[in-house]
Order: structure tokens, then C-alpha cells, then sequence
């Protein structure tokens, strides 16, 4: 727990070392919704232990799942769930807390659209300014009643659910795994087939583990990388055991860190590399970073199992690459600590159409930009689109990530490699997804 205004980072001579990553955000999230959704117990293991996941966890509880650490010398290595299913859960008492996770509650609204209760769902002032109409339009045509804040936009958000729910056929406005999900979750609980379809794949993670689960999920590919998934309603989730890949949107900063640093090799264990969330191990390969790869699962069912891999990062010079909406959408949690990546690239750098980095824990490209500039890196920000010229080298400086955590991490990378002194404001923003941060930063120092 970091418990200070500002951390100070300090440039390091090697970078070296092995690390193992929090679990997947994104996976945890829904291992914990659908083992409460499920009858009996659920084991996960390796889940990440970030106030986010705690978030989902509390709520869990809060509609009667029962949920206790699994331990390991005094460590947090796991949940044991043990759920009444989705037709036994109950009214909660209060109002539901997702503190900073717009995961949290815009697929928990999808959990409990077709549930026969009413809920209010809230968090803290970040999550308060996070857009809720795209997940407020399709539950509504599902036949669930939905009231946000300011004309139906903005949490807190109120949930009236009806069962079962009609099945609906919705096309995302925004790439977003977080609305699709809901709609998936949802559909569960309609009476028929409920098809989501998403102009760019997102994250796939809901429609694999719901197929584990026994739910059929069906993916139609349509031109131009769009993509239609259907889900059948009225059947049961299965309780399972499930273990949670290391989160490679954690990885990500080492990626940067290994790359950028004159002098590093690390060593990141059992990564997940789903296809649809390695994006930004493949862009840094595009802009020339010394990747090996090796993967540690043995041939997972290509459409249900999360693919894991050790991943190897040396130094190496980077070259500014073109990145477009697509390419955002698939690394949209990466950008900022590619921002980095790219102002210490040889060349100019074009991210277009990242306009939805606004709408996240922070507006990460006006906050990247303060902080990148600060730092000497030259970055000019058009509207939804970034331009970063490569520099030299970085000079310490103060930075502010904006109560973000992975601009927090971002500028402590940056501080890795910058000359001097460089501070990071705001720094227990990393207990969000990754709450042993700062203390695999000193370990990595050579
Ligand atoms: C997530 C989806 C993405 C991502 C977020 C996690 C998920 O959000 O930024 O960190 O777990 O589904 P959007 O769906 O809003 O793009």
C-alpha cells in the first residue's frame, strides 16, 4: 500500500530480473460474477488483488455469494466462492460500491438487468464521471429499467431488473468488451438469442468463459475485422474452478521499462496472450523491441482457454509506428505507457481516433500529454488523435497521474530512464490493478 502524496523515482543503472504479474483485471472481474452467477462453490486462483477486484468482490457479497482468500504464507493467492446461483441471490441492503471500476459496474448492470430486484450502483468520483448511457440503451431494450444521472449519462445508476429478459440484437456505438459484456451477461437471463455485434473485436474474455462454462456462445467474423457474437439465453452457469492469467496489461509497463532501458533483460512468468489482448506486445515488436516468447500453456481450446506465455524483454531501439482505431481499441488500456515507448522512438508516432482514453479513470490523453511534456517528450494532442516525436532522452521532472493508475505507473517507468529526479503525484492510484508496483521497481534495479 502506498500511503504518500508523491513518489520519487530515481533513474536505474540495469534493469534486471523475474517478475510474476497481479492476475488479469479483466479476467478476475468476470471469474467472480460468474462463479456467483453459478450454484455451489468456485475456486479461483491468482486473482488479482487490486481495489477494483476488491470491488466486484464486495458486490458479490453484498447480493449474497460468499467469498473468503484462499492463503498461502499469509499471501492472497486466490477466492473460494460459494454462490446460491443467479435465482438465489438477494436484494442488497445498500447502495453497490464499485469504487474506481467502470468493469465493475457496467458489466455487474448486465449481471443484474434480467434479476428481480432493484439495485443502485455508485462509486467514487472518478467512476462518477464515466459515461453509462451505452450500457443504459441496450439493457432498456432488453426490458430492464435503467436510471442514470444527469438525463440517463452518468452514474450513480439505478437498476430495476425483470426476468426473463428479451433477447435483442445490438450493435456497439464504441468498441467496448465492458458493453458487450453486459449485453452477453444479459442475454443469459432473455428469453431467445441475443446477438452483440462490435465493429473491431474487443477483449474476449466473458464469451471464452462463459463457453467453459458450458454456455454456448457462437462467433460470427464479419468484413473489415467485424465481428457478431451470439449467446443463448435460459441456460444455467456452471460453477468451475478457474485460474487467472498474469495480467499483460501489467506487463506492459516492464515491455516499455525492458525496451527503453539501455541496459535490461526481464523476465515476465505466465502472461496471458489471449489474441485479442496482446496487442501491445505486437506493436512494440512493430517498433522493433526484443520480444521472446515462449509459451507455458499446453495448447489450449482455442476458443475457451486464456493462452499463457513467459515473455523476455532486452533493450532496444524503438522507430515511431502508425497506430489507427483499430489498433487503439486492441490496446486501449496500453496507450499511455506506449506514449512513453514512442517519445523515445526514432521517428513520429500517429495515434489515431483515441478519443475513448478520455472517458477512462482519468482523461488519459490530456494527462499523458502534461506528463510526457514535462518530462521533455514532444507530444501534441488533435483532438482524438496523438502525435509524439521521439526525443533523445527524458529529464526527470514533477508528474501528475491524476489519481490514474496507469499513468501512475507510466511516469514511475519513465523515471526508470530519465535523467535526474522524476516524482510521481498521486502514486496509490497502482493499488487499482497492481498494488505491488513500486515494490517490483526497486527489485528490478540491478
Ligand atoms: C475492460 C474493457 C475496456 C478496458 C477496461 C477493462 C473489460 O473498457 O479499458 O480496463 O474488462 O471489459 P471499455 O469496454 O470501456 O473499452
Amino acid at each position: 500500500m502506498i500511503d504518500v502524496d508523491v513518489a520519487t523515482v530515481r533513474p536505474a543503472a540495469r534493469l534486471r530480473g523475474e517478475l510474476r504479474l497481479p492476475g488479469d483485471k479483466s479476467v478476475s472481474h468476470r471469474a467472480l460474477m460468474l462463479a456467483t452467477l453459478a450454484v455451489g462453490e468456485s475456486r479461483i486462483s491468482g486473482a488479482g488483488d487490486g481495489s477494483d477486484v476488491r470491488s466486484t468482490a464486495g458486490v458479490m457479497r453484498a447480493l449474497g455469494a460468499s467469498l473468503e482468500w484462499i492463503t498461502e504464507d499469509g499471501r492472497n493467492v486466490g477466492y473460494r466462492i460459494v454462490s446460491p446461483g443467479a435465482d438465489g441471490l438477494r436484494q442488497p441492503d445498500g447502495t453497490l460500491d464499485c469504487g474506481n471500476s467502470g468493469t465493475s459496474l457496467r458489466l455487474i448492470a448486465g449481471m443484474l438487468a434480467g434479476l428481480p430486484m432493484t439495485c443502485v450502483l455508485d462509486g467514487d468520483a472518478s467512476l462518477r464521471r464515466r459515461p453509462v448511457a451505452r450500457i443504459i440503451e441496450p439493457l432498456r431494450a432488453m426490458g430492464a429499467e435503467l436510471h442514470g444521472r444527469s438525463d440517463d449519462t452518468l452514474p450513480p445508476l439505478t437498476v430495476v431488473g425483470r426476468a426473463p429478459l428479451r433477447a435483442v440484437d445490438h450493435t456497439t456505438v464504441v468498441p467496448s468488451a465492458q458493453v458487450k459484456s453486459a449485453v452477453l451477461l444479459a442475454g443469459l437471463r432473455a428469453t431467445g438469442r441475443t446477438t452483440i455485434r462490435e465493429r473491431v473485436a474487443t477483449r474476449d474474455h466473458t464469451e471464452r468463459m462463459l463457453r467453459a462454462r458450458c454456455i454456448p456462445v457462437e462467433r460470427v467474423d464479419g468484413p473489415e475485422g467485424a465481428v457478431a457474437w451470439t449467446v443463448e439465453g435460459g441456460r444455467t452457469v456452471q460453477a468451475l474452478d478457474t485460474r487467472i492469467p498474469g495480467d499483460v496489461s501489467a506487463a506492459a509497463f516492464w515491455l516499455v521499462a525492458g525496451s527503453i532501458h539501455p541496459d535490461a533483460e526481464l523476465t515476465l512468468r505466465d502472461v496471458g496472450v489471449n489474441p485479442t489482448r496482446r496487442a501491445v506486445i505486437d506493436l512494440l515488436r512493430a517498433m522493433g523491441a526484443d520480444i521472446e516468447e515462449r509459451p507455458t500453456t499446453i495448447d489450449p481450446d482455442p476458443d475457451v482457454g486464456e493462452p499463457l506465455a513467459d515473455l523476455t524483454i532486452r533493450s532496444s531501439a524503438l522507430r515511431g509506428i502508425e497506430l489507427g482505431p483499430a489498433e487503439v481499441a486492441g490496446a486501449i488500456d496500453e496507450i499511455p505507457v506506449l506514449c512513453l515507448a514512442a517519445a523515445l522512438a526514432d521517428g513520429s508516432t500517429t495515434i489515431r481516433g483515441a478519443g475513448e482514453l478520455r472517458h477512462k479513470e482519468s482523461d488519459r490523453l490530456e494527462g499523458i500529454a502534461a506528463g510526457l511534456r514535462a518530462l521533455g517528450g514532444r507530444i501534441e494532442v488533435n483532438g482524438d488523435d496523438l502525435v509524439i516525436h521521439g526525443v533523445a532522452g527524458l529529464v526527470g521532472a514533477p508528474t501528475d497521474s491524476l489519481d490514474d493508475h496507469r499513468l501512475a505507473m507510466t511516469f514511475a517507468i519513465a523515471g526508470l530512464v530519465a535523467e535526474g529526479r522524476t516524482t510521481v503525484g498521486r502514486p496509490g492510484s497502482v493499488d487499482i490493478s497492481y498494488p505491488g508496483f513500486f515494490e517490483d521497481l526497486e527489485r528490478v534495479r540491478a
